[in-house]
């Protein structure tokens, strides 16, 4: 009984989790501060966590203890772990991945795209990926299946289209704007496809890839690791899928990305159970949680989510909140929420 317990219990809880690191950080938006837009958001985050019913572990976090005090892999989180609760061990264990805020440039320019994000799974139902790149190819439910990572850029492209029944010419794809995606973003281009470039976020980028109307038919390119396993989370909510694989020192040509992956990279994969690093991950190798939450809420004006509304007397947000249950006849849910949190006493007025 566990199983259903996680989701119901869980849930709202996680949309208060989601909401309270989006408003934070949506009061610095456009300040220019990246770091501390994602300081707010990462401190909100943490707080509320610490009264979610659960013991949680992170395993997906701001980075490794002694680089962040707070969400750190390996950290103990939510009510089950605090100091003097009694009952703790009643709570269920569940891993934890958050982004406290996915796209800290975006928030800090008031940006399309910023969004709040954490997912869980019950024990050992995400991969424990370390901070490094992936090269990631991101599709919605009716074109799964037919991409590869391996095959060429038009391979794919004329996969895709077939899928969805119309010429690459109407495709849509999303590519991080980096030195890095200059052949990717040719071989795009010549195969025919739209592209959008987009300055950061490749984590809500596949999110919309998954939603149908959204405009967008895939995603293409490098960018984090931890966003690709919460980018996984999410397909298997919507039935999407991602296929991925870690990127080393050595296969990046532009030396700005070379310098951003630390030395020892492959040592620090192996340590946390990962010995091929030439791997080509599908989304339930990313994401194996037979129980999974996934909870966003919009920082800023985005594709599917709106950003957070402050109207005086209270404030006003959009998330979603995505559970899957395979023990419960693969039962999937996507909540769109809305919610207004109203601040300011009795005489407040709620609009429709
Ligand atoms: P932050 O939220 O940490 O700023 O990351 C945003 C992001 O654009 C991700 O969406 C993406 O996966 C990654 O950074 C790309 O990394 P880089 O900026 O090094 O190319």
């Amino acid at each position: 009984m566990r199983e259903r317990v996680m989701e119901h219990e869980l849930g709202l809880d996680f949309l208060r989790v989601v909401e309270s690191a989006a408003i934070a950080s949506a009061r610095t938006m456009g300040l220019g501060e990246r770091k501390h837009s994602d300081h707010v958001a990462v401190e909100a985050m943490r707080k509320i966590m610490d009264t979610v019913p659960m013991r949680g572990q992170i395993v997906i976090g701001e980075g490794e203890r002694d680089e962040a005090p707070m969400l750190y892999i390996g950290e103990k989180v939510g009510l089950g772990h605090k100091e003097g609760v009694t009952d703790g061990d009643t709570y269920p264990e569940v891993d934890i991945a958050v982004d406290p805020l996915e796209g800290t440039n975006l928030c800090a320019t008031g940006s399309a795209n910023a969004i709040s994000v954490m997912a869980c799974s019950e024990k050992g139902g995400l991969l424990h990926a370390p901070d490094l790149y992936m090269q990631k190819l991101i599709v919605g439910p009716s074109s799964k299946g037919a991409v590869s990572l391996d095959a060429p850029v038009k391979e794919n492209l004329k996969a895709i289209a077939r899928r969805l029944s119309r010429d690459i010419e109407d495709l849509v794809v999303i590519v991080l704007d980096r030195l890095r995606h200059k052949k990717l973003i040719s071989d795009i281009r010549q195969a025919g496809a739209r592209i959008k470039l987009i300055s950061d976020g490749d984590l809500s980028a596949g999110i919309s890839a998954a939603v149908a109307g959204s405009g967008v038919h895939a995603v293409m390119g490098t960018g984090g690791a931890p966003e690709g396993v919460l980018t996984a989370a999410a397909m298997k909510c919507l039935n999407g899928q991602i296929l991925a694989r870690f990127v080393l020192k050595e296969q990046l040509e532009d030396l700005e990305d070379r310098d951003r992956i630390p030395e020892g990279a492959v040592e620090r994969m192996r340590e946390m159970g990962i010995t091929d690093p030439a791997r080509v991950y599908d989304t339930d190798d990313l994401a194996p949680g037979k129980q999974i939450i996934f909870a966003s809420t919009g920082v800023t004006d985005g594709t599917i989510l709106r950003g957070v509304r402050f109207f005086g007397t209270g404030t006003r947000t959009s998330s979603v909140i995505m559970t899957t249950d395979m023990a419960a006849e693969q039962s999937k849910r996507i909540r769109f929420v809305d919610t207004v949190h109203i601040e300011g006493g009795p005489d407040t007025v709620v609009r429709f």
